[in-house]
């Protein structure tokens, strides 16, 4: 791992336009629902597996932060992961600071995870998550019992926290809709008696809730005004070890599937895709634009999941409406990208919380466009691309130690009329380890 001062080299590539993209693939497990299967294998008692687990930088170090809290974890030469937990309230204070890298889910889910224990523990990051808000996840857990020791201006890592000797159950209206926050307050709230209660008003993906189930926990979700939920979750459960198989990613899937709608001539297939509907806000997007994406081998072994095949399309523009962004909060990169090659505007409405990823994602996208000679504006927190059916290309990318920046513009420079460069690819394997290879064994022209 990289201390924000201690950055290696950075590693820039090109995409170019070539053939087809063509056959098929799998991409990595899920990111979200890796962090969860770590997290609460460890807060359980026994011995749980997770197969198909996203080995990838940001889930690396909440595995390692697991194993600093005092969790057993063995990944076995068939590449299951075994975990032995310590049960809710039960993790040991670190001897060092928590490295979370690169990643906002690790850190926050873990935030929650260690306020409902009496222990002290600092957490830390790369250059871009000590960046990043973590103010709206202290607040409810501030209410809940734990302490802040220390935290850098404006509630940013490196922080130090207390956990809660007793925590409190709380009933917490989230001002923004964040899985991230939700789950730190559920997490938390598992250690605390009575009922924890987090409404939102616009539902964000529901991992947590289904694998708190899955473990055994009493929690119930029901719908709550227009998009919302209210979530009950009982605490103090005695958590029962599960077996977990992670599906691939439908955020990375995004990738190969943009590369080859916009590749003429292109068909895929990505396999075991999740299809969780509070995830798929970009297939729907996609399919208005007029993108062929077939949901094939639908199954469902408590997330939903499809082989997707997809086709090479011709795309429109369209407005995508503000309350589709939580179910597509990372894939406004790669949508500007197939806006781009679209026909037609598309006007991407209510990205405000873009400005609080890996990155400020709303400008660096629009950044990734313009320096690519596409006509793009930001108006408020709307983002507005102008599709001429094709881009020009030529330009380099700024990544800002952003994966999904990154992945994002080398599909654009497989489809545009000169190269793309990106200055940095190192980011990539945060989340998309053999994301180069997997491409190239596509048929992209990466180098
Ligand atoms: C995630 C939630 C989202 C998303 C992130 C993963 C999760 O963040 O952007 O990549 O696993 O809970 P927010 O909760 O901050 O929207």
């Amino acid at each position: 791992m990289n201390s924000p001062e201690h950055a290696p080299e950075p590693t820039p590539l090109t995409a170019r336009r070539g053939g087809v993209l063509a056959g098929r693939a799998r991409v990595p497990g899920d990111k979200s629902i890796s962090h969860r299967a770590l997290i609460l294998s460890a807060m359980t008692v026994g011995e749980s597996t997770v197969a198909g687990l996203l080995e990838g930088e940001d889930v690396l170090n909440t595995a390692q932060a697991m194993r600093d809290l005092g969790a057993r974890l063995i990944r076995g030469e068939d590449g299951i992961w075994r975990i032995h937990g310590v049960g809710v309230g039960g993790f040991a204070a670190p001897a060092k600071p928590l490295d979370f890298g690169n990643s906002g889910t690790g850190c926050r889910l873990v935030l929650g995870a260690v306020a409902g224990c009496p222990i002290k523990a600092t957490f830390d990051g790369d250059a871009s998550l000590r960046k990043r808000p973590m103010r709206r996840v202290l607040d409810p857990l501030e209410r809940m019992g734990a302490r802040v020791i220390g935290e850098a201006e404006g509630g940013r890592l490196p922080l130090t926290i207390g956990g809660a000797r007793d925590p409190l159950p709380i009933e917490y209206e989230s001002p923004v809709p964040s899985a991230q926050l939700k789950s730190a307050v559920l997490l938390a709230g598992l250690a605390a008696p009575g009922e924890t209660v987090v409404i939102e008003e616009e539902a964000s993906r529901d991992h947590t809730e289904r694998m708190l189930k899955h473990f055994g926990a009493k929690i119930v979700s029901k719908p709550h005004g227009e998009h919302g939920r209210r979530i009950v979750l009982q605490g103090q459960p005695e958590l029962e070890p599960a077996n977990i198989v992670v599906p691939a990613d439908p955020s990375s899937a995004a990738f190969p599937m943009v590369a080859a709608l916009i590749v003429p001539g292109s068909e895929l297939v990505l396999e075991n895709v999740m299809t969780n509907p509070l995830r798929t806000g970009l297939f729907t997007t996609l399919r208005e634009m007029g993108a062929t994406i077939e949901e094939i081998a639908k199954r469902d072994n408590g997330e939903e999941v499809a082989d997707l095949r997809v086709v090479a399309s011709k795309l429109k523009g369209v407005e995508v409406p503000p309350e589709r962004a939580p179910s597509m909060i990372d894939e406004y990169p790669i949508l500007a990208v197939a806006a781009a090659f679209a026909e037609g505007t598309t006007r991407m409405r209510g990205l405000k919380e873009l400005r609080v990823k890996e990155s400020d994602r709303l400008e660096a996208t629009a950044a990734m466009l313009r320096a690519n000679g596409v006509a793009v504006e930001i108006e408020g927190d709307d983002l507005i691309v102008h599709g001429k059916g094709a881009a020009p290309g030529g330009g380099t990318v700024a990544t800002h130690m952003d994966h999904r920046i990154a992945m994002s513009a080398l599909v654009m420079g497989l489809a545009s009329d000169n190269p793309v460069r990106i200055d940095d690819s190192a980011f990539i394997a945060t989340s998309f380890p053999g994301y180069v290879e997997l491409m190239r064994g596509l048929g992209a022209d990466l180098s």
